[in-house]
């Protein structure tokens, strides 16, 4: 099953509601740039993201033997953060980044570690109401369709689990903001689209969303807990 996606590309912006980027970066850009970030990740994008990679993980994983999806897990910075009682399985559509966090798993001997495959976000390859709690760290704007991104972690997550997204929403700043919307053209360079509305966000997504809380560097990042509403008998 995991490991022989197709990435299938088909209809990547069906369903797409709002028009959150002026430049739009398809997997194969993605691929390309987090292939060249591979090397380089964990000394520009480690230590100053790990306050919100702890905090998801402690909301997330807050119990025993948790059964935990992490979306676009990358070179697995927050593994060792997860229980030793959990079992976690990760996926990400880069085999660079992949490989870094098998790597990490066997140095730090992360027997939590269920799984790492080789998955994209927006066809997950789980059956329905399969994991008690999802995350997804600094991934929601770098998917192409945000919308189907977040349909498919609220269909492997059990109705009434957690879903924890953190990412950088467009600011309220009118200089952060003029900064992001020049660097929108440049998405498929950078690997992101810093210009992300939170409320097309929130719409789009159908996530039931508790609490939005500031975080990392000048809470420039947003941490949003999620209960994952939705009837037991309907997988959407
Ligand atoms: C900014 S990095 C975040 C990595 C990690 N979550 C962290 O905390 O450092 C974004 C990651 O999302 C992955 N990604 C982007 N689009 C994806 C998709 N459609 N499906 C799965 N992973 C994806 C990228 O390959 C990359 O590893």
């Amino acid at each position: 099953m995991a490991g022989q996606c197709p990435l299938r590309r088909g209809g990547l912006h069906a369903g797409f509601v709002h028009n959150y980027k002026s430049e739009t970066m398809d997997l194969h850009d993605t691929i390309r740039t987090y292939r060249l970030f591979s090397g380089s990740y964990d000394i520009v994008f480690g230590p100053v993201f790990h306050p919100g990679r702890k905090e998801a993980v402690r909301i997330a994983n807050d119990r025993p033997g948790q059964h935990i999806l992490e979306v676009g897990v990358g070179t697995g910075l927050s593994l060792p953060y997860f229980r030793k009682d959990s079992r976690v399985t990760g996926i990400d559509v880069s085999e660079e980044m992949l490989a870094k966090a098998r790597r990490r798993a066997e140095r730090l001997r992360l027997s939590h570690v269920e799984g790492l495959h080789v998955m994209d976000a927006e066809n997950l390859e789980f059956p329905d109401n399969s994991f008690d709690a999802v995350l997804a760290l600094y991934v929601a704007s770098v998917v192409p369709n945000p919308a189907r991104f977040a349909a498919e972690m609220r269909r492997v997550c059990i109705p009434g689990g957690t879903i924890v997204v953190v990412n950088h929403f467009t600011s309220d700043n009118l200089v952060a903001r003029f900064i992001e919307k020049r660097l929108a053209g440049v998405a498929r360079h950078i690997g992101f689209h810093a210009d992300f509305p939170f409320d097309a966000f929130r719409r789009d997504s159908q996530l039931s969303i508790r609490e939005v809380r500031p975080s990392n560097l000048f809470g420039y990042w947003k941490l949003l807990r999620c209960v994952n509403e939705k009837p037991a008998s309907n997988p959407g």
